[in-house]
Order: C-alpha cells, then sequence, then structure tokens
C-alpha cells in the first residue's frame, strides 16, 4: 500500500519553482506575487490563506494578504480588485471563499482579470478548462492531477469514479480526467447528492480511482472500495475532539483505516491533497507571472 504523501510531492513542486524564483533573483528581476483577499475571520479561511502565504514565501514569490472585515461592501471589494487588476505588480489575485452572504461570488470572480486568476474560478478560464485549452486549472484539481503526476499513476482507459460536483473540486476534476490530456483519458463516472447511495456505492466499487470530495466525514467505507484502486480523499472537514490541541481534528472523506485495506495507494488527509492545492496554486502564479496564458 502506497501513501500518496503530499508532502512529498509538494516539495518536488515547491522545489522547481524555487530555482525559478532563484533564476530570476539572480538575473535582478521580480518574482511572482500573489495577492490573496480574506474578508472576515472564519477559522479555515485564516487558516488556508495564511498557509499560502507562507508556501509563497518559501519559494521565493512575493505575496499581500488584504483582509477586511466581514461588513465590507460589495462596491468596495469590486473597487479592490479592480486596482489589483490594474497593479503591474500583480500576477495572481485570489478571493478566499467562501464570502460574506450579503457579497455575490459570481460577480467577484468574475471581476478578476482572467489572465490574473489563479484559482482558475473566471468563467472565461473554466470554459477553456473544458475545451482542453492552456489556461488556470483550480488549485485543487490541479494539485490532485499534480499528485498523479508525480506518483505515475496511470489514468488513461482507467474507470475513475468522481464523488461530489462542486465548482472548485469534483466537476472540474470529472472534466480534466476525462480529457485528452497526460492525467487524463480516463472514463469518468461522476456521482453526486442526487445519485442514490445505492448507485454512487455500486459505482465506488468499479472504480480503479476514487476520488471523493463531499464534505462528509467517513463517507467512504471498506465495502465502497475495489481491491487495489487508488483512492483520492479530498475531504478536509474540522471535527471537534476535546484531546486535540486546537479542540478538533482535520478529517478525510475516507474512512482511512478501512482504505488501506483494500486499496493499493491513497491520500491521507491531513498532508494529502491540501498541500497539492496549495503547489497547484503556486505553479499557476508562475504561470500567470509568465504570461504563458493565451500564448502556447
Ligand atoms: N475555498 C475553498 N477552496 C478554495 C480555493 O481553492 N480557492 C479559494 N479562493 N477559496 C477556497
Amino acid at each position: 500500500m502506497l501513501v500518496l504523501d503530499g508532502k512529498i510531492a509538494s516539495a518536488a513542486v515547491k522545489a522547481s519553482l524555487l530555482q525559478q524564483t532563484q533564476a530570476l533573483q539572480a538575473a535582478g528581476k521580480r518574482t511572482p506575487h500573489l495577492a490573496a483577499i480574506l474578508v472576515g475571520n472564519n477559522g479555515a479561511s485564516e487558516t488556508y490563506v495564511a498557509s499560502k502565504v507562507k508556501n509563497c514565501d518559501e519559494t521565493g514569490f512575493g505575496s499581500s494578504l488584504i483582509r477586511f472585515n466581514d461588513d465590507i461592501t460589495e462596491a468596495d471589494l469590486l473597487a479592490k480588485i479592480q486596482e489589483l487588476n490594474d497593479d503591474k505588480t500583480v500576477d495572481g489575485i485570489l478571493v478566499q471563499l467562501p464570502l460574506p452572504k450579503h457579497i455575490d461570488d459570481e460577480k467577484i470572480i468574475e471581476a478578476i482579470h482572467p489572465d490574473k486568476d489563479v484559482d482558475g474560478f473566471h468563467p472565461t478560464n473554466i470554459g477553456r478548462m473544458v475545451q482542453g485549452y492552456d489556461t488556470f486549472i483550480p488549485a485543487t484539481p490541479y494539485g490532485v492531477l499534480l499528485m498523479l503526476e508525480y506518483f505515475k499513476i496511470e489514468t488513461k482507459g482507467k474507470h475513475v469514479v468522481v464523488i461530489g460536483r462542486s465548482n472548485i473540486v469534483g466537476r472540474p476534476m470529472s472534466i480534466l480526467l476525462s480529457g485528452d490530456r497526460p492525467q487524463g483519458n480516463a472514463h469518468v463516472t461522476l456521482c453526486h447528492r442526487f445519485t442514490p447511495k445505492e448507485e454512487t456505492i455500486k459505482m465506488a466499487q468499479q472504480a480503479d480511482i476514487l476520488v471523493v470530495a463531499v464534505g462528509i466525514p467517513n463517507f467512504v467505507t471498506a465495502d465502497m472500495i475495489k481491491p487495489g484502486a487508488v483512492i483520492i480523499d479530498v475531504g478536509i472537514t474540522r471535527v471537534e475532539d476535546a484531546t486535540a490541541k486546537k479542540g478538533f481534528r482535520i478529517k478525510g472523506d475516507v474512512h482511512y483505516e478501512e482504505a488501506i485495506t483494500k486499496a493499493s495507494a491513497i491520500t491521507p488527509v491531513p498532508g494529502g491533497v491540501g498541500l497539492m492545492t496549495i503547489a497547484g496554486l503556486l505553479m499557476n502564479t508562475m504561470k500567470a507571472y509568465e504570461g504563458k496564458f493565451y500564448h502556447n
């Protein structure tokens, strides 16, 4: 049983990016710069954004963390995005989700210039991704592709079952893995909350690669896993635990102890896909910097 260790795979991606930023610095050039906007003080979002900024530091990227109280108006947030769109020293912009209810996510995502949309959420970039064109790939599915590449997991002709259809993970994941690309050409089945549970179970049992992104701890149990399957667990739910230092533990969507009795490979939680999401974001930020977008 192979543990698909996100620390190892993300370290390889980061080492390569660090080499590139060191070469830029040696040549007296500016390095890529990520601007991250955080609205309010959601604990999980705070942790994610802090980790994104820290990883920028570690790879020689510049970063700005722009914080707003959760009563910021939509107009003020849009004005800040416009300012960052116009700032030539900012390569990538991300607005951490979720946003407060009075702000329309759709408007915010569409306001980010597609060439700086390192989350890959802008409809222009999603459209390009669906067509198989070169573009920013949403960070978490991108991280999963980087993980599959690093551990040389073949996807061509394999039956991949994706459980979950979110815009951030499940839907782009299903499109990418079925596309004509190196980590693609798979036969993909997408299950979601309206797939009858017995059907989801039946599909999961046939999966060579099972990608789970539902946000329900222990959703996948041993009986749902085909012997020898590769399991990609995208879940990161905080579960209260008085014995843990922070008062909670991070739980994946897969019952890990059960899954390891059947799987040939599995991503741990934490330490799996979460770290790869950041690797994907950094790769997108380098791509934005290089201005490769639309040119190759
Ligand atoms: N919230 C949960 N995942 C993400 C992500 O990948 N990007 C942003 N901006 N917000 C998120």
